[in-house]
């Protein structure tokens, strides 16, 4: 199995800025994407003219990516297309040669997210071709980030632990609401490279006697499934993607309120009731919940990286799904996205971990659009 030969779904098309550079890190690499002549592009975050970083840069109308330090352009193919300091000699053999070419990435646009493959090459190339991104279900358009400052081993591994709802997230659970989750089965072995189905029943008074079934599509999809008794269906797409150690773009389609068509300034009332929605609501006292924790494990865990979770040695049945995930993460995903990486990890600070802002606000179209309405 390899982290990087694989589709990551890194932004909604709709939070990325059609008219300038949009910097972000996937797999530990410094990336940008820019809308250029030919459509998405996307090219390492590093000018090979002296590494400037060109997230900082502009996209010109010709849709080609300026370096800001001094002015080298870029196609949509990474190829340098202008030297501007170089006279029409010089400049023409500088642009075709591949000291001059900034390192391209495959990507694509499906399902409203934008798809990058973070192996940079002809073989990156071949190889992108021959796989699809991850299929979505019922097909949510209308999707959310939220960049948490989290592993994406702690992200994965809430997201295949339904038992810790009722004791977790007051609020919207109880924890006597709870229901013991005594069935919850693994998947045949040996675990494949395309991940795996957990299956279990209800957790809580809310969901006693539903049939649930949780997919784990590497690298980076979770698709959740409830039937519950009264046969109402309920379905829950999640990506986490591995951005670095300690940060994870979580996409998600748990969609907002629409407002109707017909509505007279539909985008600024958007803007304000999603940027409430985000400044108050339940939903965000759900994720502060779960943030809290897997901070508090990625710092423990990182106090001693070898020391093992008592899930692996007294696991309850409710554990089936983290310890499945553990067991694939171990025997086919190499220990994890950065397990060998030897990046440089550094914990967040109290001021990330706390901050809505950081974690959600500067990464969304609507968040940016309405603050700069309050400002
Ligand atoms: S560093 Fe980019 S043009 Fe000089
Ligand atoms: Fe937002």
């Amino acid at each position: 199995f390899s982290w990087e030969a694989n589709w990551y779904p890194v932004m909604p098309v709709s939070y990325a800025d059609p008219v300038r550079p949009n910097g972000f890190t996937l797999l530990g690499k410094h990336l940008v994407l820019w809308k250029s002549a030919d459509g998405w592009a996307c090219v390492e975050d590093a000018c090979p003219h002296r590494l400037a970083p060109l997230s900082t840069g502009r996209v010109t109308e010709e849709g080609t990516l300026m370096c800001r330090f001094h002015g080298w352009r870029f196609d949509g193919a990474g190829n340098c297309v202008e030297v501007p300091n170089a006279d029409a000699g010089a400049a023409a053999s500088l642009c075709g040669a591949p000291e001059t070419c900034a390192t391209s990435y495959p990507v694509q646009e499906v399902s409203g997210l934008l798809w990058v493959w973070p192996e940079a090459g002809l073989e990156g190339l071949g190889r992108s071709l021959l796989e699809e991104p991850a299929a979505l279900g019922s097909g949510a358009q209308d999707w959310v980030m939220t960049v948490p400052p989290v592993s994406y081993e702690s992200m994965v591994e809430n997201s295949m632990d339904p038992s810790h709802a009722p004791h977790l997230h007051e609020g919207t659970f109880a924890a006597s609401d709870m229901v013991p989750l005594t069935d919850y089965s693994a998947p045949a072995e040996p675990l494949g490279d395309e991940g795996f189905t957990v299956a279990h029943g209800g957790y809580t008074t809310k969901n006693d006697g539903m049939k649930a079934t949780r997919t784990f599509r590497s690298p980076s999809f979770v698709d959740v499934n409830y039937e519950l008794p009264s046969g109402k269906q309920q379905n829950f797409q999640l990506f986490f993607v591995p951005s670095t150690p300690f940060e994870t773009r979580v996409i998600t389609g748990l969609g907002l309120p629409q407002l109707p068509a017909w509505l007279p300034k539909r985008e600024l009332l958007a803007d304000l009731l999603h940027a409430f929605f985000f400044s108050r609501s339940a939903l965000w006292r759900f994720n502060d919940q779960d943030r809290l924790v897997m901070q508090g494990q990625d710092r423990n865990q990182a106090a001693d990286p070898d020391r093992r979770q008592a899930a692996w040695d007294v696991a309850t049945p409710s554990d089936t799904g983290v310890s499945t995930f553990r067991k694939w993460l171990a025997e086919v995903g190499g220990g994890g996205p950065f397990a060998s990486s030897g990046a440089a990890a550094s914990l967040p600070t109290t001021q990330e971990e706390v901050s809505r802002w950081n974690v959600h606000g500067k990464h969304c179209p609507s968040c940016k659009r309405a603050l700069a309405l309050l400002e």
